[in-house]
């Protein structure tokens, strides 16, 4: 079964460009602060919209060209509202090596979705991190916050059960 993958529409936060300029201009002084800000961005609004380069830019006295290419060419860097649960599957090599990537394809196919995508009921982003440190215990998945190793198809169905 495919599920259509729904693009994220953006949705106005109010007070959001405020936050996003507090968070910018805390961090303004690191060194190299561009990428600490969208960091911060991310971990507590959860993304980085357009609307957050905007103001990221003019914070840095930066183009607005140059954040978004920073965005944009940094995978880790999520450009629309996650799913109510993340699901990421490891795909570094000691994974690999025991069936991650078979594990990957069956995961796609049973969100319904790419690795980076949300599920069109927006319940499930899957992501691919590289290594969890749990290499022993491979394929490595984790769900929310919560790690799991040696997840087969069937323990990735349940785990997707608990999360829907
Ligand atoms: S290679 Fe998957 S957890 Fe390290």
């Amino acid at each position: 079964m495919t599920r259509e993958v729904v693009a994220a529409a953006p949705v106005p936060v109010p007070g959001r460009a405020q936050r996003v300029r507090e968070i910018a201009g805390e961090l303004r002084g690191l060194r190299g602060a561009l990428i600490p800000i969208l960091h911060a961005v991310q971990e507590e609004l959860g993304h980085v919209a357009q609307d957050d380069v905007a103001v990221v830019a003019d914070v840095l006295n930066l183009s607005v060209a140059e954040v978004h290419g920073v965005v944009t060419f940094y995978k880790d860097f999520r450009r629309a509202a996650p799913g109510r649960t993340t699901v990421a599957v490891c795909q570094a090599e000691a994974c690999r090596a025991v069936g991650a990537v078979e594990l990957a394809d069956y995961a796609r196919v049973r969100v319904g979705c790419g690795f980076g995508e949300t599920s069109a009921d927006g319940r499930i982003t899957l992501d691919e991190v590289f290594c969890f440190g749990n290499c022993a215990l491979g394929p490595a998945v984790q769900v929310g916050s919560k790690l799991h190793g040696r997840v087969t198809p069937a323990r990735l169905d349940a785990l997707l059960g608990e999360a829907l």
